[in-house]
């Protein structure tokens, strides 16, 4: 059956962009080249950067492949949380979570070969790709990086959680996510809350047909859950893929980084080191 799909994703993240999303890439937009090597800037959320034709024809050809082959992933507010406390105010919330998730680790899973069916594990895995994320986050990153789709139905959200891992040496100093939101008709709205100054007071649209986010993480942040329009809930989904982006380890070989365009001098991974907030993985 996936055989007879077509591939309406591009084989390239570039040939979706629109000449603004191009000149991003290419290093050309000034204020967005390296941004996030600022470290008061955890992300950056574009729009107009991807054409809205193609995101609308990627996004529904991915619905059609993808809807009936993911699985669940669901961490509800522990049991216990209430009960088992024994001081006022000492709540402890862990990162709570319901959404569904397309299984891409697996080339036999079902979602692999939809994926695959639509062009989508191509592109996710397109030199471009990690190339956008490279060029706004001014960091040279890892060529091998994760790719995993979610989809987000009515209800379905992330708790707050801030995505650090300091048991992975490659991770703890910080890394880069990439997320492309293709969302239905059908939803109302999904933001993203994340923290400014200590509290979690910003946020932005997140359900959009077509807008990019790239990340430094970790930072504090959470999904609020996805609002269908009033009689859409079937249809109302928000399907994100996502690129995870390790930084190069200084002194990698050039045929295993992706040096971000435009970045002054093109920096080799050894050099990224004087940037940043701190360092990124791998430094010492
Ligand atoms: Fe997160």
């Amino acid at each position: 059956m996936f055989r007879r799909m077509k591939k309406t994703f591009p084989a390239e993240f570039a040939d979706l962009l629109t000449p603004k999303g191009r000149r991003i890439l290419e290093g050309r937009d000034r204020e967005l080249t390296g941004a996030l090597l600022d470290p008061e800037r955890r992300f950056v959320a574009l729009q107009g950067v991807i054409d809205p034709r193609k995101a609308v024809a990627c996004r529904d050809a991915l619905d059609a492949a993808l809807r009936d082959t993911l699985v669940s992933m669901e961490d509800p507010i522990p049991h216990d949380s209430i009960s088992g406390m024994t001081m006022n105010y000492m709540e402890l919330l862990p990162k709570t979570v319901r959404v569904r998730t397309a299984l891409l680790e697996s080339r036999r899973s079902r979602s692999y070969r939809a994926a695959e069916a639509v062009g989508l594990t191509d592109m996710m895995r397109s030199d471009s790709f990690a190339a956008f994320a490279a060029v706004v986050s001014g960091r040279t990153l890892r060529r091998k990086w994760g790719i995993q789709v979610l989809c987000y139905g009515p209800g379905d959200y992330t708790g707050p959680h801030n995505d650090h891992h300091p048991e992975e040496p490659e991770a703890r100093d910080g890394y880069v996510d990439m997320h492309v939101s293709l969302t239905m008709p059908g939803v109302e709205h999904q933001y993203l809350v994340y923290a400014k100054d200590g509290h979690l007071s910003e946020l932005t649209k997140v359900s959009t047909v077509g807008g990019v986010t790239v990340y430094r993480l970790p930072f504090w942040h959470y999904t609020t859950p996805v609002v269908a329009r009033r009689g859409a809930e079937a249809s109302a989904r928000r399907w994100v893929l996502l690129g995870t982006f390790l930084d190069a380890a200084p002194g990698a070989r050039a045929s295993s980084t992706i040096v971000p365009a435009g970045a002054p001098g093109a920096r080799p991974p050894a050099r990224v080191a004087t940037f940043g907030s701190g360092g990124g993985a791998g430094r010492r």
